[in-house]
């Protein structure tokens, strides 16, 4: 650990405003600085800087820090290498303690990684015996000879224990090479330390700066037994798979200059695409595309174009690509910059480095061209399962495809692609209106809500504070979503109700939910009093019982209370859906006078005294909220 000593004079010499106001534009309101959250998606300052506390909080999410946490939010790091990287700015040389130590190992394992690498790719060019020719027969085979081999450092792995051997000799430690994932303890022989990759061409897999940090590793011997045709190393400090891209060392130049980025899933296909002149070419290792991913391509583009086998396995990749929509929209931590994303198959079964060699830089080119954007191909694909000329199979589309969209919520893009739905079902002017209500009606899960960048046409600079005409679409949106909140509240409180009577034995505990809430509606007031009512006379009245006389009382009951869903609780106990039902009802409630102060404040400059006014009513509603959805987590049965 780095001392306490050292994190107060990082501490000290830092600033939170100036940290702040690297990422994103501030307003000083006297003593306070005000900005549009970095971590979710506002038009409305709510994200206040206190110089004399050094502290950030933000009304709207609830985020809150100082120095340290802002720096491992918005770059994605842990504590001390949060500390590291301001003690970098500030100028404080920090001094041999624990952080060097863990420094000093990442370099070790590093230099380690840059021997193994090096011994490799010696045996692979220069060791003569029959396996290593094999080794060399094998990737001319494939097109990657000498010059190939240097560039992107090929090797083979000879086993044997020569490659521990040679890194004893070079001064590293058994425990450094099981760090780095090059040597495995014996099972059998727990003295005994074995080559952890062996009759394998190694490729090596390399961090921003090119440095090796891991090896992708496959069999090419013809009596090879090993079920998989690749192994890579496993997690270890340096690597880790959802964090690194293959190439991406020798892409980025390319990246930048080319604008776009095309991400592959196999070395040899990046390989291939470099060598026909796709040098902006990188891949992933053996996972999905990650958010972790695209935060790396956005550094240098924002253009990413995922390029996939023209076969059943290419189509499924693509396919789960279409749930990275919402982090590509995402602000990145190191810039404002959100990726689009595209998806291009390949037309044949081929994979891409066997389509150039066959078909041709030109083709490939020509494929590229011919992308089309993430969020199309997925609603493309959604619409494709249904036959949309039939009113259920396409209200099931619709459903669907709205999910798709749903973390574009509020932006041009939805709108766009609202018109481009509606025209795929063949809708009138009112009926596309009709359906952009019911996607204005959708609550954003909030995780994605958080995330997304809104509106890519507003200037990141200006915080946007103009009061708004009180019938702009904004508005109409803003009462249309208050309307879905409000329909949800009813529908909880109905399931409550619901619950009460059919769960005979929790009605005692539920009796002090009922009484407390203020009901939405007249017709559910009344029915929680008679529910109450019927209650004290007999508590364990039968659920049939309890309706008839519910009913008897007032008929208009039953005919509410038939549309409660309980059912999509299935699966959970009782107990825990009344919880459920209570946090809910009170989380949205309060959600809802938020959003309601909110709006108010967005119709006031920042600098009238009413929008203070309301600032101080939100911090006891955020408070509440944020205590209760704590202690909801903490305390689930
Ligand atoms: P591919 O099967 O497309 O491999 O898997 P490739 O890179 O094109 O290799 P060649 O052409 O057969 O030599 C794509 C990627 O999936 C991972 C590797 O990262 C590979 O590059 N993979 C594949 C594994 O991790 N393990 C495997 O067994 C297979
Ligand atoms: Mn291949």
């Amino acid at each position: 650990m780095i001392s306490e000593e050292e994190i107060s004079q990082v501490r000290n010499a830092t600033d939170i405003v100036a940290l702040v106001g690297m990422r994103t534009a501030l307003q000083q309101r006297r003593n306070e600085f005000w900005a549009c959250c970095p971590f979710h998606d506002e038009k409305t300052p709510s994200f206040k800087v206190n110089p004399a506390t050094q502290f950030y909080y933000c009304f709207g999410c609830g985020e809150s820090g100082d120095v340290f946490t802002f720096t491992m939010k918005t770059e994605n790091v842990d504590f001390p290498e949060a500390v590291r990287i301001l003690a970098q700015i500030a100028n404080i040389e920090l001094s041999e303690d624990a952080t060097t130590v863990q420094r000093g190992r990442r370099e070790r394992l590093l230099a380690l990684l840059t021997a193994a690498t090096a011994f490799y790719h010696q045996q692979l060019m220069r060791v003569k015996s029959p396996k290593n020719d094999l080794a060399r027969d094998y990737l001319k085979s494939r097109s990657m000879g000498e010059d190939t081999a240097k560039q992107w450092q090929i090797g083979y792995a000879p086993g044997n224990f020569q490659l521990i051997r040679h890194l004893r000799e070079l001064g590293f430690e058994a425990q450094e090479m099981v760090d780095a994932d090059v040597a495995r303890v014996n099972s059998k022989n727990p003295n005994q330390l074995i080559d952890r990759f062996y009759d394998r061409i190694m490729f090596p897999i390399s961090d921003l700066q090119g440095r090796p940090i891991a090896f992708g590793a496959r069999v090419f011997l013809a009596d090879d037994q090993s079920p998989a045709k690749y192994m890579n190393s496993a997690e270890t400090m340096l690597f880790k798979k959802r964090d690194n891209l293959y190439a991406i060392d020798k892409a980025k130049s390319s990246i930048v200059s080319q604008g776009f980025a095309i991400v592959v899933e196999g070395y040899t296909d990046t390989i291939a695409l470099h060598k026909a002149g796709f040098a902006n070419t990188v891949a992933t290792l053996g996972t999905a595309l990650t958010s972790e991913h695209l935060k790396i391509l956005a550094r240098f583009t924002e253009r990413v174009i995922l390029l996939f086998d023209g076969d059943a396995a290419g189509q499924r990749a693509a396919d789960r690509a279409i749930e990275l929509i919402g982090s590509a929209l995402a602000p990145t931590a190191s810039n404002n910059r959100r990726v689009d994303i595209y998806v291009a198959m390949l037309p044949s079964n081929q994979d891409p480095a066997e389509y150039v060699e066959a078909e041709g830089a030109t083709s490939l080119q020509t494929v590229l061209d011919e992308a089309i954007p993430l969020i199309r191909y997925g609603l493309d694909r959604t619409l494709g399962r249904f036959a949309l000329d039939q009113p259920e199979q396409r209200s099931r589309a619709e459903a669907l495809a709205m999910q798709i969209l749903l973390p574009l919520k509020n932006t041009a893009l939805a709108s766009d692609y609202l018109s481009y739905l509606a025209n795929r079902f063949g809708f009138n002017e009112i009926a596309e209106t009709e359906l952009r209500q019911r996607f204005d009606r959708l609550k954003p899960n909030y995780s994605q809500a958080a995330s997304v960048n809104v509106d890519k046409t507003m200037p990141a600079e200006v915080p946007n504070v103009a009061p708004k005409p009180v019938n702009s679409p904004t508005s109409q949106n803003q009462d249309s979503s208050r309307q879905a909140a409000a329909d949800k509240i009813t529908s909880l409180e109905r399931d409550l109700l619901y619950l009460f009577i059919e769960q005979v034995q929790l009605r005692r505990q539920l009796s002090s939910a009922l009484k407390g809430n203020k009901w939405r509606s007249e017709g559910h007031q009344q029915i929680a009093e008679v529910l109450l009512e019927l209650k004290d006379k007999d508590e364990t009245m039968p659920v049939n019982e309890c309706l008839s006389q519910l009913t008897a009382r007032l008929p208009e009951a039953t005919a509410s209370l038939s549309a409660s869903r309980l059912r999509d609780y299935s699966g959970l106990e009782p107990i825990r859906i009344a919880d459920h039902l209570v946090y809910s009802i009170r989380e949205a409630k309060l959600q809802e006078a938020i959003d309601k102060i909110n709006e108010e404040r967005a119709l006031l400059e920042s600098n009238d005294p009413n929008n203070q006014e309301l600032f101080v009513q939100l911090v006891p509603l955020q408070k509440e909220l944020a205590d209760l959805r704590k202690n909801f987590k903490s305390g689930t049965r």
